[in-house]
């Protein structure tokens, strides 16, 4: 449960030019925003991220981000004007303030050295002063969860959940700023980052842990951590699958007992074919040419049982996220007092949106689990950079407000004053 200083969602009054930079999975975005009376208009540009450099050393990692983002500011003419920045990184950190915030662990494949302990957001701004050809006004570092509820609450202002169930899994709420004991005061909400992804990393979920994800685990960069993520998100499932099929085939319950070099080799069946296989109309087929791709001798009763394994990996996924879901909308509700909660899910993430029954599943089993919250759920159109650009946005309209309260207050001193 880490607070993230962000204290309110966009109440649509916001205005103003900002980049964003949106880094979490194996792409990096780029980002010029202007949120403006009648909407938003955004530029941006996609950067890959070689894997030698997700797991190199650290200022090779920032340097990259920061040629990206000097090569963007360039092409868009924005040189001269050192604008805001709201920065997206999708990872487990420690927020001191908007601005200082401290990655406590790598996840989801990156692991580079010299970066868990540090401060994020000095990293990069070392980064762009070792350039000398740019530079960047104040930046705002958030959550992927925070920027995909930040990007909704633009467009609908119940959105006070942010879930992504993609490469790895999260989800932020607003919580009431009297339970928040990390940040002093009483008064108003703020935003924070559950990384649920790390439940159970203390035993709590031994007894629904199958051999299969102790193995995950076990063989993943970051054993013992993340186990939560390691049973849900698109980074691990397909391999869930892969462990499964060679245990059935090996109990000779598939494949006459035999599999092939490919299936033995890990990470040799992505998420993405059990996608593919899941589908409706498609899906029989689907399965039948993965499995010869994959070197496989089946018959027509293993494509079902095939099918059935990816069904129930999935499904138990979709089911962990929605208890997860369920208990954070109704904390909420039960936090104002309510017998009935009316909300709005911001969401992202490939799993949800590309897998093709996992949104229904979880959608159907939070209605179980939740009776008494009524909830939405919104796809994030725009990802999360341009919700970190909204965050931005929102932290200048409070300032404005917060400074506007002040000048009216000293209007009034000054006004008793000479009443007196
Ligand atoms: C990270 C979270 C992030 C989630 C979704 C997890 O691995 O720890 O910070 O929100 O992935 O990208």
């Amino acid at each position: 449960m880490l607070p993230t200083f962000v204290r309110a969602t966009p109440d649509g009054s916001e205005r103003g030019q900002f980049l964003a930079l949106d880094l979490g999975g194996t792409n990096f975005r780029v980002l010029h925003v202007r949120v403006q009376k009648d909407g938003q208009e955004t530029d941006s540009k996609i950067c890959a991220i070689p894997q030698e450099m997700m797991q190199g050393p650290g200022e090779q990692l920032f340097d990259h981000i920061a040629a990206c983002l000097g090569d963007f500011i360039m092409a868009q003419n924005l040189k001269e004007q050192s604008l805001p920045l709201g920065f997206t990184f999708s990872f487990p950190c420690e927020q001191k303030e908007i601005d200082k915030s401290i990655l406590i662990r790598w996840t989801k494949g990156f692991n580079c050295s010299g970066v868990e302990g540090q401060d994020v957001v000095k990293l990069l701004k070392e980064a762009v002063h070792r350039r000398r050809d740019y530079d960047i006004g104040p930046v705002a570092m958030v959550n992927d969860t925070v920027g995909t509820m930040m990007s909704c609450g633009y467009k609908d202002q119940r959105c006070e959940i942010g879930m992504i169930i993609g490469t790895g899994t999260n989800a932020c709420y607003m919580e009431e700023m009297r339970n928040v004991q990390r940040v002093e005061g009483n008064d108003g909400r703020m935003c924070i980052n559950t990384e649920w992804g790390g439940f159970g990393d203390d035993g709590y979920l031994d007894d629904i842990r199958t051999e299969f994800d102790v193995e995950v685990d076990r063989t993943s960069i970051n054993a013992g951590v993340h186990i939560f993520e390691k049973m849900i998100s698109g980074m691990y499932l397909g391999e869930i699958v892969r462990l499964l099929l060679l245990r059935l085939a090996a109990d000779g319950l598939l494949f006459d007992g035999r599999t092939s070099e490919v299936l033995r080799r890990p990470s040799s069946f992505p998420t993405k074919f059990m996608s593919d296989m899941e589908e409706k109309d498609t899906g029989q087929e689907n399965t039948q040419n993965i499995l010869t791709e994959l070197g496989l001798n089946w018959d027509p009763v293993d494509v079902r049982v095939v099918r059935l394994v990816c069904a129930t990996v999935s499904s138990r996924s979709a089911h962990l996220c929605a208890a997860a879901l369920a208990t954070v909308a109704d904390r909420i509700r039960a936090n104002r007092g309510l017998d009935h909660l009316k909300i709005t899910v911001g969401v992202d993430g490939t799993v949800y949106r590309k897998h093709p029954t996992f949104s229904q599943r979880l959608q159907a089993m939070v209605r179980l689990l939740a009776p008494q919250c009524d909830i939405s759920f919104l796809v994030s159109e725009d990802g999360s950079g341009k919700g970190a650009a909204m965050v931005t946005a929102v932290s200048q309209r409070l300032a404005l407000q917060s400074r506007l309260l002040e000048d009216s207050d000293s209007d009034e001193e000054q006004q008793q004053k000479l009443y007196h």
